[in-house]
C-alpha cells in the first residue's frame, strides 16, 4: 500500500515536535541593538524619541545605564549612532577625536570589554545640511566625501570600536576606509557595508531620533531605487571587491528578496536592518491594539533570518532578549 497522502500536520502536533523540526531560529547572538548617544552635559538627558516609542537618545550617563541593563539581559552587539552639540558644513564632529561617538565606545569598551561595539560612519548627523557628504552648487559630492569617511572610520577604531560600518552610498568608500585602515594598524578591522541600502521613507522615525534629515532635496542621487534588485547585486559585488566583510540589506522586510539573493550570490554573512519604519509600525499598530507585539516581533525577525540574514540590526533587541530571558 502506497501512502501518497500527505499528512503535514504530523509534525506540528505538539511545541516540542515544532521546535525540532523548526528549520529556521532566533537567538540573542543573531541581533544587534541600535542605540542614540546625544552630546549632552546633563548626565539625566534621556529624550524619548516620539516617532519610535520606546527609544531614546542618551546623554553618555544614560547610555551606561541602558546598556548596563541590556548586558544584564544577555545583549552581544550594538551598534552606535551620534547627535554631536555642533553642526557644520563639513560634519568635523564625526571625525573628531573626542566626538560623542568616539567618547560613548571609549566608555562601553572600558566598562564591556566583551561586548561588540559597532559604529555607524557617516556624516548626515553631524552636518548642517543633513546629507551624507560635502555639498558643493546642491550636489553631494562623492570623492572629496570619501576622505571624511576615512577619517571618521578611523576615530572610531582609535576609540577601540570592534566594527566600523559605513552607511553613506558614497561610490568608493568601502575601498577608501579600509585603504585607510590598513594603513594604519587596523588590518584586523571588520567593515560591515551597508551595501545594499534603499532611498526608503522607512528611514523617517530615524531622521527624527538623529536629527539627521536632509535640509535640501533628497537622498535619491547616492541611495538605490526601490525598483531594483541587480543593481543591488552590482553593490554588493562592488563591496567585496572593495574590501567589507559583512553586506547589509537595508530595509529588510520590505527587501527579503533582496536578502536572499545577496545571501545566494555571495559567501560573507550578511545583515539585515529592520529600520526606525519597520519598528514603529508594529509599535503603533500594538499600542492600539491591533497586533500582538511580541508575536509579529518575532515573525518579523524570524522571516528576516529565513531569507537569509545571518544577523539582525533591530531596535527591538532588548525587548526580544528580556523575553528569551524569562523563556
Ligand atoms: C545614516 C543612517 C540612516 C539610517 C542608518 N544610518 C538614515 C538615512 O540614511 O537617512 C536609517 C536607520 C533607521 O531608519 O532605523 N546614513
Ligand atoms: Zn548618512
Amino acid at each position: 500500500m502506497v501512502f501518497d497522502f500527505h499528512r503535514g500536520r504530523r509534525l506540528r502536533r505538539t511545541p516540542v515536535m515544532r521546535d525540532l523540526v523548526r528549520e529556521t531560529t532566533l537567538s540573542p547572538a543573531d541581533l544587534m541593538m541600535p542605540y542614540f548617544v546625544a552630546e549632552n552635559d546633563d548626565p539625566d538627558f534621556k529624550k524619548p524619541i516620539s516617532s519610535m516609542p520606546g527609544q531614546f537618545q542618551f546623554s553618555l550617563k544614560q547610555l551606561e545605564m541602558q546598556v548596563e541593563e541590556a548586558v544584564g539581559n544577555g545583549l552581544k552587539s550594538l551598534i552606535l549612532f551620534g547627535i554631536p552639540a555642533e553642526k557644520d558644513p563639513e560634519g568635523t564632529q564625526a571625525y573628531a577625536e573626542d566626538g560623542i561617538v568616539q567618547q560613548a565606545v571609549r566608555m562601553i569598551k572600558g566598562r564591556w570589554p566583551a561586548l561588540l561595539v559597532c559604529t555607524d560612519v557617516c556624516l548626515c548627523e553631524f552636518t548642517s545640511h543633513g546629507h551624507c557628504g560635502l555639498i558643493k552648487d546642491g550636489n553631494v559630492l562623492n570623492d572629496s566625501t570619501l576622505e571624511l569617511l576615512a577619517r571618521t572610520a578611523l576615530s572610531h577604531a582609535r576609540a577601540g570600536a570592534d566594527m566600523v560600518a559605513p552607511s553613506d552610498m558614497m561610490d568608493g568608500r568601502v575601498a577608501a576606509i579600509r585603504q585607510r585602515l590598513e594603513e594604519s594598524g587596523y588590518e584586523e578591522l571588520p567593515l560591515m557595508s551597508y551595501a545594499v541600502k534603499y532611498a526608503s521613507a522607512y528611514y523617517g522615525p530615524f531622521r527624527e531620533a538623529a536629527e539627521s534629515a536632509p535640509q535640501f532635496g533628497d537622498r535619491k542621487t547616492y541611495q538605490m531605487d526601490p525598483g531594483n534588485a541587480r543593481e543591488g547585486l552590482r553593490e554588493a559585488a562592488a563591496d567585496v571587491v572593495e574590501g567589507a566583510d559583512i553586506l547589509m540589506v537595508k530595509p529588510a522586510g520590505p527587501y527579503q528578496d533582496i536578502i536572499r539573493q545577496v545571501r545566494d550570490n555571495f559567501d560573507l554573512p550578511v545583515a539585515a536592518y529592520q529600520v526606525s519604519g519597520e519598528y514603529s509600525m508594529i509599535k503603533a499598530a500594538s499600542q492600539n491594539g491591533w497586533v500582538d507585539e511580541e508575536a509579529v516581533v518575532w515573525e518579523s525577525l524570524i522571516g528576516l533570518k529565513r531569507a537569509g540574514a545571518d544577523l539582525i540590526l533591530t531596535y527591538f533587541t532588548e525587548d526580544v532578549l528580556k523575553r528569551m530571558g524569562n523563556k
